[in-house]
């Protein structure tokens, strides 16, 4: 059988299934960088996907060996992929990287840590093993973010002819708050990321941030190249997506719980804790109170989609933004005037439509390793979209000049920001949006997939 040359590896993959009440399986493609990333090199290219078996169906699928040509699943088994994904990746490492941390109470480091900690490693070897057993000699290996941090190391003692890199989709946190973790728990994880021929971020800011845990907790990079790659958003993707007739569609429906004459404030997001969308509304709140004269005449379009239901803190947090939509609704609401309108349903046709209707894009995460909303709106801006974007985003870094810049903390500031965005003049809007969507698509995915491709395959091993 054909080894792979070119290989990426991430816990979620490009597809997922479904088990049908008659017992056949039904394949859903996913989006993102990623995808589009990887079809830029063509099928002729030898390219494998490895990835976690993460619904039933991908499990049923595993077992029926019935994957799509191009994947491989793996089925670790559930309670080692819980831990690991759950535990240590999407609450240790997230939380770490973004900050989020309650500090008085949180994080323990405890035994029950130690053993999660153990499913990581497990995890991890899982995607290595796989790895070394499908590359060709000498092929090029991508893996993908906080999930396998580990994965470069353990792959270059199985294969040291592979070029490996990672890639960082999120922040990274400065020492003074990565050296929160146990210190041997830190040092394998840059140890492990330090196996990598080439590292990615996508910003300066956390490369930088990266090298500096490097210097003070593992003597520093070794031969380890850094590279900066800012994903941009898919502008030729986007514009012909969102003139689809299921868009138009929901355009018309959105146009209706708007109200005629309204001016739209949107924002679109995982409900994600580092989104910071609870403040966002206590924002939109804040205006309503400066600004009556807004009253009647504006909506706040939020759309919140489930993310990591598994997690308490997460279920906790979905159900905070619904009541403080809810309380600001009775708190303002008329007979005519629905002062928010928030989704919790997932429905991309229906984002493009947000996208399209929106006179300012609302941005404020605490902290976030690029954000692409920030970037996809100007894209699909038709009224000129003023972009009320926080300093905390790694999208910042491009798009900073043309935004109106909050600190996502500061709840009356943000409030100013969207009274100066719904009152900015149109002529300069259009101007703005015009220049953001310039910078929002200068690296597009499958650019931004072949300069890594091609930065780890040049380089001299
Ligand atoms: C972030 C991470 C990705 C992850 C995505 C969705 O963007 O960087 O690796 O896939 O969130 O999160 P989920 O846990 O649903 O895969």
């Amino acid at each position: 059988d054909q080894k792979a040359r070119v290989l990426v590896a991430s816990n979620r993959g490009p597809v997922s299934y479904t088990v049908g009440e008659d017992g056949s399986l039904t394949a859903k493609r996913g989006g993102g960088g990623l995808v589009s990333g990887l079809s830029a090199i063509g099928p002729d290219a030898d390219a494998l996907w490895v990835c976690s078996a993460l619904s039933d169906g991908d499990r049923e699928a595993v077992r029926r060996g019935e994957g799509e040509p191009g994947t491989r699943m793996l089925d670790i088994p559930a309670d080692v992929h819980a831990d690991a994904y759950n535990g240590i990746a999407n609450s240790v490492l997230w939380f770490v990287h973004h900050m989020i941390y309650q500090t008085p109470l949180e994080p323990v480091f405890d035994a029950e840590f130690r053993r999660q900690w153990a499913s990581y490693e497990a995890y991890n070897r899982a995607f290595a093993e796989a790895l070394a057993e499908e590359a060709a000699p000498g092929a090029a290996v991508l893996v993908q973010d906080y999930h396998l941090t580990l994965v470069p190391g353990m792959l270059r003692e199985l294969r040291p002819d592979l070029r490996i890199g990672h890639f960082s989709h999120t922040p990274w946190a400065p020492p003074e708050y990565f050296r929160m973790l146990p210190r041997d728990i830190a040092g394998q994880v840059l140890r492990g990321m330090l196996g990598a021929d080439r590292l990615g971020f996508l910003t300066r800011r956390w490369a930088d941030a990266f090298a500096a845990c490097c210097e003070q907790f593992a003597g520093g990079t070794g031969d380890t190249l850094i590279g900066v790659h800012g994903l941009g958003a898919d502008g030729e993707f986007l514009r012909e997506r969102a003139h689809r007739p299921d868009v138009a569609e929901r355009m018309a429906g959105l146009r209706e719980e708007i109200g005629a004459g309204r001016r739209t404030i949107v924002r679109v997001d995982r409900t994600e804790l580092s989104k910071n969308i609870v403040r966002g509304l206590l924002a939109y709140e804040q205006l309503l109170v400066d600004h009556p004269e807004w009253r009647e005449r504006v909506v706040h379009v939020a759309f919140a989609y489930p993310s990591r239901q598994d997690l308490a803190v997460y279920r906790d947090y979905t159900a905070e933004v619904q009541r403080t939509a809810e309380r600001i609704n009775e708190r303002f609401g008329t007979p005519g005037w629905t002062p928010v309108v928030l989704h919790v349903k997932d429905d991309f046709a229906r984002s493009l439509a947000a996208y399209r209707l929106a006179d300012v894009a609302l941005v404020n995460p605490i902290r976030d390793g690029m954000n692409l909303v920030a970037k996809e709106m100007p894209v699909l801006s038709e009224e000129g979209c003023v972009l009320v974007l926080s300093r905390e985003a790694g999208a910042f870094e491009e798009l900073g000049e043309d935004a109106l810049a909050v600190n996502p903390y500061d709840v009356v500031d943000t409030a100013r920001a969207l009274h100066e965005a719904l009152t900015m003049p149109a002529e300069e809007r259009a101007e703005r949006t015009k220049r953001l969507a310039a910078a929002a698509t200068a690296l597009p995915p499958a650019q931004w997939f072949l300069d890594q491709l091609n930065a780890l395959t040049a380089q001299p091993s």
